[in-house]
């Protein structure tokens, strides 16, 4: 089955968000199907942050609705969010850099040891540890000792371990801002397969990226947000590289789009 036929898993209907007098989101509908990528592109401020943060529970939209499986939600936050199969990688990456790689990717879901009477708990570290690593590996990203503290990292395997623990986690959707940010171009083409076997789980992607050859390469279908309004939303067959660029900055001659 293509991407294309399967079922809507996560769509925004209508959603609309200012900051004060900045209008960042204004009537954005957007819809992600199972094994589906979508590119969501735009220049600087286009608003793609915003409506990540909308899709996440990160903030509430001033307007629009969100459904999950058909069924309309509501996030109070990113944990809600979280709950149902949503998980997120932030344009900043959230990590936290005084913690291991093993904690951070088990960060809020840590497994316990039984305790003395089964009562108090303790932190299974060595297994979380072993477990990290696996994780890691099986999505195909190389990193260090997983006992290793995140301030030890390079800004490529910080953001490496960041997209690991997102595509762990993930049951549904899988939203990545900006992921190939400070990677080098190895790096760059791990994270690109990465989201290819995402797709191949059958999750849904919504993969942001400034680096348009990326997005032509792995997306099957392109959301471009101009000053916050969605301008065209089509296959990524239908671009080039010059045809999405002048989408993106408006440049292009209406005739061509
Ligand atoms: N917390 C905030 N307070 C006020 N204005 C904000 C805030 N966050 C974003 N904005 C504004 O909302 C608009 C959309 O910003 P957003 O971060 O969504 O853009 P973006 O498309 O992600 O840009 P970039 O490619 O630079 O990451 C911009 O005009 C920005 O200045
Ligand atoms: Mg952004």
């Amino acid at each position: 089955m293509s991407a294309s036929s399967s079922p809507v898993l996560y769509e925004a209907r209508h959603i609309s968000k200012n900051y004060g007098n900045v209008v960042a989101l204004d009537d954005v509908s957007l819809t992600v199907r199972a094994g589906e990528v979508i590119g969501l592109v735009g220049d600087n401020g286009a608003g793609k942050s915003t409506l990540v943060k909308a899709l996440s529970g990160a903030h509430q939209p001033d307007a629009g609705e969100l459904l999950l499986d058909g069924e309309e939600r509501r996030w109070r936050s990113p944990h809600d969010a979280l709950e149902a199969g949503i998980e997120t990688l932030y344009q900043d990456s959230g990590l936290a850099p005084n913690l291991s790689i093993s904690a951070n990717m088990f960060l809020g879901r840590e497994i316990m040891k039984k305790g003395i009477l089964g009562k108090l708990g303790f932190l299974a570290s060595k297994r979380m540890n072993t477990v990290a690593h696996e994780e890691l590996d099986r999505v195909g990203i190389g990193v260090p000792k997983s006992d290793r503290t995140v301030t030890e990292l390079s800004g490529g395997q910080r953001q490496a371990v960041a997209i690991g623990r997102a595509v762990t986690w993930a049951r549904k959707v899988i939203i990545l801002d900006e992921p190939t940010n400070h990677l080098g171009a190895r790096q760059s083409k791990e994270v690109l397969d990465v989201i290819r076997e995402a797709k191949v789980r059958g999750l849904g992607v919504v993969f942001i990226s400034h680096t348009l050859p990326h997005v032509l390469e792995v997306t099957d279908r392109v959301v471009v947000l101009r000053l916050g309004k969605v301008v065209r939303n089509a296959p990524t067959s239908e671009f080039d590289a010059e045809s999405l660029l002048g989408t993106i900055t408006g440049l292009l001659r209406s005739e061509d789009a």
